[in-house]
């Protein structure tokens, strides 16, 4: 028996958890996960993430209370069996050293009686999956990198092709830069197999980018606020929400808002070693033969040789494109040496300049709209 297509997949009815008698690790938790979408549950450590995700397939048996998946009582199914029914993802990948990365992502499907042969050609297919080069399936976990590392755990997870993923801080041990690629393939992949996921962080940041829902812990695991991330950057629960998502939640609000009514001025940009163009007082906008931008060229700059050349350049701030946000619009303008935001299209060619004054009017007029229709009784978030 399954439930129908928009019921939620997965329910928490009055959930506790209690370990040896001891404090609450997880106090009366009820709540709906969407299927198909990314549901993060986020909050300070020990606030009862992991006990939650791990009561989903029993891995921790709760004290009280229900836990549905898709319809059924997780109590009423054999623990090893529905451990294998979802796949799972945690910090260190948790791959077993001794098999070969091919064995490790093999592993599920052939527990579950598919044959060497099917699980290991699945496997491969699995390492372009996650964006791996297949010529890295023979060897050991330990000849792979952290990040690769993790895409093998998520490759492995995705094996036996599960409705549920459950993954408890899988990008929290790599570096900013390998969690920022793993976090765009997982939004990639995502569109592509609408798994219901699970996925713990503590991370405020990886949480809004990740989630079409959050769920703030607060110590002492209750349920602080479950929403969306626009909604929990915009009207806090409580003091305990606000201060966890902390100063910088105006900022990141705007990653949720699409500019309407941003000027783009034309420009005329320089390609290197012509003269003109000028753009801020003095600034000019290098681009190449194409059109892309390369860098800048400040006022008063001399070439080191008897031209500029490309060594000459002043490295240019990030780009924004049309459809990013209004934080992209506004990091563009102040990431720029410039002082001004370098807009390009879809093939990265120069389209014109965002003056921040006028990004931060946007943001401005933005605000007061959204107020009005707060005042007006409207619903205050679109879509
Ligand atoms: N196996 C365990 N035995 C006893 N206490 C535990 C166990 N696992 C977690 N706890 C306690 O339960 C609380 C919640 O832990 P956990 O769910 O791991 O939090 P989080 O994932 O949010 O850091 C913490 O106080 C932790 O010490
Ligand atoms: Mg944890």
């Amino acid at each position: 028996m399954t439930t129908a297509v928009g019921e939620p997949m997965i329910r928490f009815r009055a959930v506790t958890k209690t370990y040896g008698g001891g404090q609450r690790a997880v106090d009366d938790l009820t709540m709906d996960i969407d299927r198909g979408r990314i549901t993060v549950f986020v909050g300070p450590s020990g606030c009862g993430k992991t006990t939650s995700l791990r009561m989903i397939n029993r891995m921790v048996e709760q004290t009280s209370g229900t836990i549905t998946v898709d319809g059924q009582d997780v109590a009423a199914q054999p623990a090893a069996q529905l451990r294998r029914s979802m796949g799972y993802v945690m910090q260190s990948a948790g791959l077993m050293p001794h098999r070969t990365v091919l064995d490790n992502i093999a592993t599920v499907p052939r527990l579950n009686g598919v044959d060497r042969r099917a699980a290991r050609s699945r496997a491969s297919e699995l390492l372009e999956t996650v964006g791996l080069d297949p010529a890295l399936a023979k060897r050991y976990p330990a000849q792979l990198s952290g990040g690769q590392q993790q895409r093998v755990g998520v490759a492995r997870a995705l094996a036996a092709d599960p409705p549920v993923l459950l993954m408890d801080e899988p990008f929290s041990a790599v570096d900013p830069v390998v969690r920022d690629e793993l976090q765009a393939e997982l939004l990639r992949l995502q569109r592509e197999l609408a798994k219901t996921i699970v996925f713990v962080t503590h991370d405020i940041d990886e949480a809004t980018i990740l989630g079409d829902k959050v769920a703030v812990f607060a110590v002492g695991g209750r349920l602080a606020q479950f929403a969306t991330p626009e909604e929990i950057l915009r009207a806090p629960a409580n003091d305990f929400v606000a201060s966890f998502v902390g100063r910088d939640r105006g900022f990141r609000h705007l990653s949720f808002t699409e500019p309407s009514g941003l000027t783009v001025h034309p420009v005329d940009p320089t390609v290197l070693s012509a003269a003109t163009g000028d753009v801020a007082p003095g600034w000019r906008l290098v681009v190449d033969d194409d059109g892309r931008p390369i860098g800048w060229l400040g006022p008063d700059q001399r070439p080191t040789g008897d031209r500029f050349t490309r060594a000459d350049l002043i490295p240019g701030g990030s780009l924004y494109r049309k459809g990013h946000s209004l934080r992209a619009a506004l990091d563009a303008s102040l990431s720029s040496p410039s002082g001004i935001g370098v807009a390009v299209d879809e093939s990265g060619v120069v389209r014109g300049i965002l003056r921040p004054a006028e990004v931060v009017e946007v943001i401005e007029r933005d605000r007061a709209g959204l107020q009005a229709r707060v005042a007006s009784g409207e619903p205050a978030v679109r879509g």
